[in-house]
C-alpha cells in the first residue's frame, strides 16, 4: 500500500510520541538522585536555637528539622501553633517522626531556611 497524506501524519504522531517516550525516560532514568532539597537561606541552627520557633508564638515564624534541614512551616501554621494537630512537631529535629509520616509533604510544600547543627 502506497502511504497517503493521512498515512505521514500518522507515522509523524507516532514517531514524536516515541521520541518524548524516549527522551522523558531518559531524563528520568539519569537525573541525580538527591533527596536534599536545595538550601535556599544558609543559616546553621542548634537545636536550642529551635526551641523559640515551635509555633508557641504566632508572631515568629515556625521551624521544623528533618533529615539535617531547616524548613519554615509558617505558612502551615493551622498545623504548628499551639492546639494545632502536629505543633508537637514543631521547633525540634522531627526526623523519625517524618520519616514514616509527613515528610514529604513538608519537603514538596515548605522552603528550606538552614541545616540543623
Ligand atoms: C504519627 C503520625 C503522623 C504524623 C507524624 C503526621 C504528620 C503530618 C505532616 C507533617 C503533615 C503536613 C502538614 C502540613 O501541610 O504542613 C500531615 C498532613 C496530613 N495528615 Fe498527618 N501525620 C500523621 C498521622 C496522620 C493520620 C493518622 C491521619 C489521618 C487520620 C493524618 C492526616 C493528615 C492529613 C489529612 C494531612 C493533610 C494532607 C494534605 O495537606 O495533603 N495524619 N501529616
Amino acid at each position: 500500500m502506497k502511504p497517503n497524506n493521512k498515512s505521514w501524519l500518522y507515522i509523524a504522531i507516532a514517531v514524536s510520541c516515541s521520541l518524548t517516550a524516549i527522551i522523558t525516560t531518559l531524563i528520568l532514568v539519569t537525573r541525580p538522585r538527591v533527596d536534599i532539597a536545595p538550601v535556599v537561606g544558609g543559616k546553621i541552627f542548634t537545636s536550642e536555637d529551635l526551641k523559640k520557633y515551635d509555633g508557641s508564638s504566632s508572631e515568629r515564624p515556625i521551624y521544623i528539622a528533618m533529615n539535617g534541614l531547616v524548613y519554615d512551616v509558617s505558612a502551615g501554621k493551622e498545623y504548628y501553633l499551639v492546639g494545632g494537630p502536629y505543633h508537637y512537631l514543631a521547633g525540634k529535629d522531627s526526623s523519625k517522626e517524618l520519616n514514616l509520616f509527613g515528610g514529604a509533604i513538608i519537603k514538596r510544600k515548605y522552603p528550606v531556611i538552614g541545616k540543623l547543627n
